[in-house]
């Protein structure tokens, strides 16, 4: 007793959202119901919260519940009950922080990729240029629709919206699958997350490199590697979704909101890579650079001659990573890749210090199943202060979150030491 008495006293006095107004959307689906409970955790955690329900919404839920808890007007209607424009809600728009759309609807997430504000809340949304957070709630099968998946592409990688990703289980009709609401925790904990460490990165220049390189032997053949881009194209993703400028310098060809160059040798890279990289205050080198290139790539295609063998004689390409850490300022970041097959810990903490790298991110490309191709990987992060993180099994997509949130660390640790 006395124990839950000391949490929830430390709860109250931890205010991480203190001042800050965040517009609570809530959409038409059952996962409705905990509104009430992320309302209640985002005032506790000290944010001013402001319920907007759809005209759905309040067939799951009441505003006046909202209103109890948020001690706040809930908002539902677009116009007043004479049919009065009521511009205090693009004033409320205006102010908000964030915006956190919790349970968002295949509907909504539909009318949110094309610009629809028939309602309140997506009228809302348009006239903010606040953060903006969605949790996705539905039936499985809905889900994976690729309508649904569109939308939400369209949202994270155009518009920078954040998803929470639903969570696998059994939803409320009977089906199992991924579509239940994440949970209140995890939401409030991501708004946080946002909110706090987020802000870190906006505005930053960050650049990140993707993909394998191609080195050409001849018209139609080339020495390349397994590598996906899917590393790098997350961590592009993440920086922009965090307001960071991002350029991607890819391998892979992808149709973003941010600039992509797209190059294929590893000499095409260095070029793009160091023309920006004085303007940047990260580098991310996740590309997998062709060590060796052909020395002389023929200029018409390779006949098959008597002899059972050829010879293709390589030479090395230079190491765009190693020459970057020579001339890195102090203000930069530079975080290198280490795919390793032996020895990992060892190889990468030198690839570390002989780059000259603040950050290195190594993998074993040993273990089946990650890695190179794969959705996943497992890693280990080294940085130059002598800390290490293991990160077991994951999304790559979830990597990218934590290396923007060691990023934006580094970044508020060197606002705080201007002279470094
Ligand atoms: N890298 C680079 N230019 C190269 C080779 C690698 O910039 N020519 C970068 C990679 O993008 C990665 C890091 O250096 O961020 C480590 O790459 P990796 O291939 O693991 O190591 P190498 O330095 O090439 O050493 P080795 O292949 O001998 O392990």
């Amino acid at each position: 007793m006395k124990r839950a008495r000391k949490r929830e006293e430390t709860f109250e006095k931890f205010n991480p959202l203190e001042n800050k107004t965040i517009l609570l959307g809530i959409s038409g689906g059952i996962a409705a119901y905990k509104a009430c409970d992320l309302a209640s955790m985002l005032r506790r955690s000290g944010a001013d919260v402001h319920a907007v329900l759809t005209k759905n919404a309040k067939e799951f839920i009441t505003p006046l519940s909202l209103q109890t808890i948020t001690r706040n007007p809930s908002h539902c209607e677009q116009y007043g009950a004479n049919g009065e424009w009521r511009p205090e809600h693009i004033d409320l728009a205006k102010r908000a922080d964030l915006i956190i759309i919790a349970p968002a609807t295949a509907d909504m997430l539909a009318k949110l990729a094309t610009g629809i504000c028939d309602e309140l809340l997506t009228t809302m949304v348009l006239a903010s240029k606040a953060k903006v957070m969605i949790a996705p709630a539905m039936n499985p099968t809905m889900m994976e629709h690729p309508s649904v998946v569109h939308n939400l592409e369209i949202l994270q990688n155009r518009y920078r919206y954040e998803v929470i990703p639903p969570e696998f289980g059994e939803v409320a009709c009977g089906d199992w699958g991924s579509g239940k609401m994440a949970s209140v925790e995890t939401i409030v904990a991501a708004i946080a997350s946002r909110l706090v460490s987020h802000g870190a990165m906006s505005g930053k220049h960050i650049m990140v490199t993707a993909g394998g390189t191609r080195e050409p032997i001849d018209p139609v053949r080339f020495i390349g590697n397994r590598s996906s881009g899917k590393m790098g194209i997350a961590m592009a993703d993440a920086a922009f979704a965090r307001g960071a400028d991002v350029t991607l310098v890819s391998t892979v060809e992808v149709d973003r909101a941010y600039p992509v160059i797209l190059v294929e040798t590893a000499f095409e890279m260095q070029e793009a890579v160091e023309g920006e990289f004085d303007s940047c205050d990260a580098l991310v080198m996740t590309a997998a650079v062709a060590d060796f290139r052909p020395l002389s790539v023929s200029t018409n295609k390779i006949k098959k001659t008597e002899s059972e063998d050829i010879n293709l004689e390589l030479t090395k390409n230079p190491d765009i990573l190693d020459l970057l850490g020579r001339v890195k300022k102090k203000h930069q970041v530079i975080i290198g890749f280490a795919a390793e097959s032996e020895e990992l810990l060892s190889n990468a903490s030198q690839k570390l210090k002989r780059k000259n790298l603040d950050v290195i991110v190594g993998n074993d490309i040993t273990v089946p199943d990650i890695g190179f191709g794969s959705d996943d990987n497992a890693v280990v992060i080294l940085s130059e202060d002598g800390t290490r993180e293991n990160l077991t099994r994951m999304p790559k997509r979830a990597i990218a979150e934590h290396l923007c949130d060691l990023l934006a660390s580094k970044f508020a640790a060197m606002e705080k030491t201007p002279a470094r």
